[in-house]
């Protein structure tokens, strides 16, 4: 498995199977949104895909201070459907964390999608806080940090 930087040729693709997962659907992405986004986003944001015997399968959407204007935030994490639970995300992620340059990451998880609440504690991020009514009416929104290292880089 290979993880490489998200070039503007994966963003079709990943977008196509991003819109398939029913977390995203409940918040209104749009393929066409996300086209969009990311195309923006690949001047100034850490992206990253992973090839896994088909390519870009995975992907990570790093905002380098998206976290209070001064850490970093992971504002997407997501994993083709038909490739979850074989470690794609745990690999996404842990290369992640070596290229962010502050102590922090940041994320936000929907109080109702507790595999990834899972996901990510097993990776060693905590729950510091959340937010009701944040994103969409009736959701909490629930905060969670891990320090990547004691200094920045
Ligand atoms: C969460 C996600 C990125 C994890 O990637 P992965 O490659 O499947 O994860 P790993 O194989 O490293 O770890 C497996 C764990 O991921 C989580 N997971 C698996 N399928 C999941 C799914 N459909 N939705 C959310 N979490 C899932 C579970 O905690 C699972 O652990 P378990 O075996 O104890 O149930 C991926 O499953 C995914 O894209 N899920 C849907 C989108 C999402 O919830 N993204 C996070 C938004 S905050």
């Amino acid at each position: 498995m290979n993880v490489r930087a998200l070039t503007s040729q994966d963003i079709p693709l990943v977008s196509a199977w991003i819109v398939t997962i029913p977390l995203w659907q409940r918040y209104g992405l749009t393929a066409e949104k996300l086209n969009h986004q990311l195309t923006i986003a690949l001047a100034h944001e850490i992206l990253l895909t992973i090839d896994a015997e088909e390519p870009a399968v995975g992907l990570a959407w790093c905002i380098p201070r998206g976290g209070f204007g001064r850490s970093a935030y992971l504002k997407m994490l997501g994993v083709r459907p038909d490739h979850s639970g074989k470690k794609i995300g745990a690999l996404l992620l842990e290369h992640l964390e070596t290229l962010i340059t502050s102590t922090d990451l940041f994320l936000l998880a929907s109080d109702f999608n507790t595999d990834a609440h899972r996901f990510y504690q097993r990776q060693g991020y905590q729950q510091i806080g959340a937010i009701p009514d944040y994103v969409l009416p009736g959701v909490t929104e629930r905060i969670f940090r891990k320090q990547v290292r004691s200094s920045p880089q």
